[in-house]
């Protein structure tokens, strides 16, 4: 078998730490030959040393590279993981950035490798059909790796070309799931952070406890799978055991299920056709004794039902949804709002912003910064 060669873009991060941990238990099978990150120099310095890469990067240059890590290329700035992709062009990328941020190392991924497994969500919000349809042109294929996306990927494998009636997402719900209005309205940042099923970095962990992760994941599997909006559907199950379902024309509905690890998903995007072993716990049926689920409270949670509108609405609409949503996020995890702020402001932003056609990258870069603009603006009044 052939050693994949694989970018870690994101690596000191929550998804990116659990890819190298199968990169770690396969080195027959993967090589992570380019990491990056943003700002985690000591962290990244120490996968370095471990794996060896071909290249590697950091958005914010360290006063030093240490002497035993100079074996590798180097770059620095806001496009590293873009360079690094050029210089290497390895087999794949897992693209593991948080936010826009990470759109230019997608729409380079699949210029450079010959597959792209996508974490990095808000790339395909945003991005949409421009990412899409550059996938489908130059063949190299869009793998999911939220476990959600991954899910459906793995029961479409099992449908033999049948026709889909309807995608239903699973939504754990989050830390504030079982919360008032009010007492949502002036959740602190400690309490938000605190997911009750899985373990992930700051900004999803927030967009859990909001609700707008389920609607991020509802754009993103529109683009994904190509079903229009009102066929795509999010129900609460706080078990997060069944990862999501898929529904046929005969009312069949195929689920996938397992324990919630994210080296699942990550691991089969990496494999895929193949599954790699990591040790997984198997699941217990007894212990977990009942599987429930429930609608979504639009009331409580209505950043929901404003991604549902923004998909419905086309393009410059779930770009601005994104955007206003990382700048309250942002604005949220910095004391400067309460989070029952985080909706309003992208209501304001969805109710503010102009709608424009969206026809290459810049455009989505044009309406992410009016989006912004519009948020920061709310936020300082
Ligand atoms: N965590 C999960 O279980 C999970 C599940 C499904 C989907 N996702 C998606 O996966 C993506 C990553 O989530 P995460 O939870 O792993 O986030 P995270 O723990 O915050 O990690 C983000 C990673 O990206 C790096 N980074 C940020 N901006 C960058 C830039 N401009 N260039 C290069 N590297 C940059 C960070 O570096 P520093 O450490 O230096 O800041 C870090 O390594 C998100 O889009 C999220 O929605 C995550």
């Amino acid at each position: 078998m052939d050693c994949k060669t694989i970018a870690i873009l994101g690596a000191t991060g929550s998804i990116g730490t659990q890819a190298l941990d199968l990169v770690r238990r396969h080195p027959d099978r993967f090589s992570a030959v380019c990491l990056t990150a943003q700002r985690s120099a000591g962290k990244l310095f120490e996968l370095v040393r471990e794996f060896r890469p071909l290249a590697a990067g950091l958005v914010e240059e360290p006063e030093e590279i240490p002497a035993d890590l100079k074996f590798c290329q180097w770059f620095f700035g806001a496009d590293c993981s873009v360079r690094v992709l050029e210089a290497i062009r390895p087999d794949a990328a897992l693209c593991a950035i948080t936010g826009i941020a990470g759109l230019d190392a997608v729409w380079t991924a699949l210029d450079a490798c010959k597959q792209v497994l996508l974490a990095n969500k808000e790339a395909l919000v945003t991005g949409g059909s421009l990412v899409t349809e550059k996938s489908k042109r130059l063949g190299v294929p869009l793998l999911p790796v939220d476990s959600e996306h991954s899910a459906i990927f793995q029961c479409l494998q099992a449908a033999g070309g049948n026709p889909v009636r309807s995608l239903i997402l699973t939504a754990s719900g989050g830390a504030l799931r079982d919360w008032s209005k009010d007492a949502i309205e002036r959740a602190t940042v400690d309490e938000v952070l605190r997911h009750p099923t899985w373990r992930m970095g700051r900004k999803i962990t927030t967009d859990c406890a909001s609700m707008v992760n389920k609607g991020l994941e509802i754009i993103e599997a529109h683009h994904l799978f190509g079903l229009p909006p009102e066929r795509i559907r999010a129900v609460i199950h706080p078990q997060s055991v069944i990862h999501s379902m898929v529904e046929f024309e005969d009312g069949a509905v195929l689920a996938q299920l397992g324990n919630p690890d994210m080296r699942g998903p990550i691991g089969y995007a990496m494999g895929y056709p193949e599954r790699i072993p990591y040790g997984a716990r198997p699941l217990d049926f007894a212990a977990i004794g009942q599987l429930t689920f429930a609608e979504p409270d639009l009331e409580r949670f209505p950043a929901l039902g404003y991604a549902a509108e923004a998909l419905k609405a086309g393009p410059w609409a779930t770009i601005v949804f994104n955007g206003a949503n990382e700048a309250a996020v942002a604005a949220f995890l910095a004391g400067r709002i309460p989070f029952g702020a985080i909706p309003r402001l992208i209501r304001d932003a969805l109710d503010s912003v102009p709608p424009r056609p969206i026809r290459s990258i810049a455009d989505v870069y044009r309406a992410d910064a009016e989006a912004r603009a519009c948020a920061e603006s709310m936020i300082q009044k």
